[in-house]
């Protein structure tokens, strides 16, 4: 029997909670023979089939070998807390991943599979669901076969770090998750993992075109 051709994958992300949980399932997974993590410091983790790039963000240009693979991952993001100002915080929501994009896609790239957010909206008077509509719209121009893009609600998973905002969202979700039905269960918070297990299962779908998923949609494809 002819055996399947195994893919390779780059996933940017990949030490925060969405990013970390899909590296493991693109490591266990049959499908990919090569899976380079994109970072800015050691992941400190051993697996055959893992490639660790540690690279500074700004210098993707200089390293465009990197690129030449079947499917991107891009789980950046970063918080006004940690960037200071707009300015970085835009350079790591949106610069980094449109870059990436473009590097990928100029490599021969089939598919880009992205977390966006849940409102995204480039008119948005919010600056965050503005950035991210900003981001989807610069994705959805570059050629790829497949474009997918992520829109969960809260995220929920454990982190090293403390956020008061998703914490308090967090508890207010296990309060009142019941009244998360219908048309607003696309709000209703989801679990890292979960989106991770759907952007995974996603690659391998053979899609084509842009796709959109919301809270909702994400946690059908990851029973599937
Ligand atoms: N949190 C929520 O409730 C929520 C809801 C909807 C959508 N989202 C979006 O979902 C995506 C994934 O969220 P998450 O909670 O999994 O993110 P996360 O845990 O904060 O991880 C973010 C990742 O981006 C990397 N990163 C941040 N700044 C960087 C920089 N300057 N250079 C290179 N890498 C950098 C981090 O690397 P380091 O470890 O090196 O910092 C980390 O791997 C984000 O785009 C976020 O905006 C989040």
């Amino acid at each position: 029997m002819k055996e399947i051709e195994k893919k390779t994958a780059l996933i940017a992300g990949a030490s925060g909670l969405v990013g970390n949980e899909l590296l493991h399932y693109l490591l266990e997974g049959q499908e990919y023979e090569r899976v380079t993590a994109l970072v800015r410091s050691t992941l400190n983790m051993k697996h055959p089939k893992l490639e660790e790039k540690v690279i500074h963000f700004d210098e993707m240009e200089q390293q465009k070998e990197i690129f030449a693979v079947d499917d991107v991952f891009c789980c950046l993001g970063t918080t006004i807390k940690k960037a200071k100002t707009k300015e970085a915080m835009y350079k790591v929501d949106v610069e980094y991943p449109v870059q990436m994009a473009k590097l990928a896609n100029d490599k021969g790239a089939k598919r880009f599979l992205l977390v966006s957010s849940m409102n995204a909206n480039p008119h948005s008077s919010i600056f965050y669901p503005k950035i991210k509509g900003k981001l989807e719209e610069k994705i959805s121009e570059i050629p790829f076969e497949s474009i997918s893009i992520m829109r969960p609600s809260l995220l929920l998973g454990e982190r090293d770090e403390f956020r008061f905002g998703e914490q308090a969202g967090e508890f207010f979700y296990s309060l009142f998750s019941f009244l998360f039905i219908g048309p607003l269960r696309k709000y209703k918070a989801i679990q890292g993992r979960t989106v991770a297990l759907a952007m995974y299962k996603i690659a391998q779908m053979n899609k084509r075109g842009i796709d959109i998923y919301s809270s909702e949609k994400i946690e059908q494809i990851s029973m599937k």
